[in-house]
């Protein structure tokens, strides 16, 4: 990474090379906006950005970083579980949520760090549900609950320096229209606290660390 510092209203961050997965997002959208002020981000999506990809499919992370060079910091903001109640949910809807926000986070993590610099860091996403479940949220709340264990056991044994840390939100101002019924009484996390969370996990120190931004 090389140490270029910002003057005026740039901040004095490392310039940093940065693949943002589900950049184009409800909040990869902001996170990515924000970042690309002073680096160089690359977006990736399921359907749209620089680089397509389905986190679902390890053949298709593989595919993703083969096209990338010398990245600094890897972002996930993607992964999809399934909603509903505890009698709906099949076996086959919990493996949506396992094979994607679970096994899709976890596999970036472990052929994404092959693509990383030495000291580069892999920044996840997952939730309150993990800590404060709401109805609906069975299979929502144990893939986030299995990403925060994940996190904290591979930051005791991945190698080069590679820092790894979850960002745990609650619901966010921008999609809080959206979930506000499922979640009475919280309060809307705002966009900036939102940033300033991604800023941390990628610009700071911590490792295996699961940054929770509730309120
Ligand atoms: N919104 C909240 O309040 C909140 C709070 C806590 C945690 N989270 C978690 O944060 C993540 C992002 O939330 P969001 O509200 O920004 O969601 P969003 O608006 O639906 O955006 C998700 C992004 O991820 C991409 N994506 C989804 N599945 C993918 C896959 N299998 N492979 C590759 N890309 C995929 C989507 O791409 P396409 O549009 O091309 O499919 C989209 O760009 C989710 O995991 C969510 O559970 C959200």
């Amino acid at each position: 990474m090389c140490n270029i510092w910002f003057v005026g209203n740039k901040q004095n961050e490392n310039y940093m090379k940065i693949l943002i997965i589900g950049g184009n997002g409800t909040i990869g959208n902001k996170v990515s906006s924000h970042f690309s002020d002073s680096n160089e981000i690359i977006i990736a999506g399921r359907t749209s950005g620089d680089l397509i990809v389905d986190i679902s499919d390890s053949h298709s992370i593989k595919s993703m970083f083969e096209k990338t060079v010398g990245l600094d910091a890897i972002i996930c903001i993607a992964g999809e579980a399934k909603w509903d109640d505890f009698d709906e949910l099949s076996e086959e809807d919990y493996y949506i949520g396992v094979k994607s926000k679970l096994m899709g986070q976890v596999n970036v993590v472990r052929i994404g760090r092959n693509y990383l610099n030495p000291s580069g860091s892999i920044t996840l996403s997952t939730g309150i549900l993990a800590d404060d479940p709401v109805v609906k949220t069975t299979s929502a709340a144990m893939v986030n609950g299995g990403i925060h264990s994940f996190v904290q056991a591979v930051a005791l044994e991945i190698e080069n320096g590679i820092r790894v840390n979850a960002v745990s939100l609650g619901v966010v101002e921008d999609a809080y229209d959206k979930y506000k019924d499922y979640f009475p009484g919280h309060n809307p996390i705002p966009m900036k606290k939102v940033i300033n969370a991604y800023a941390r996990s990628v610009f700071g120190k911590s490792n295996g660390e699961i940054i929770r931004i509730y309120d």
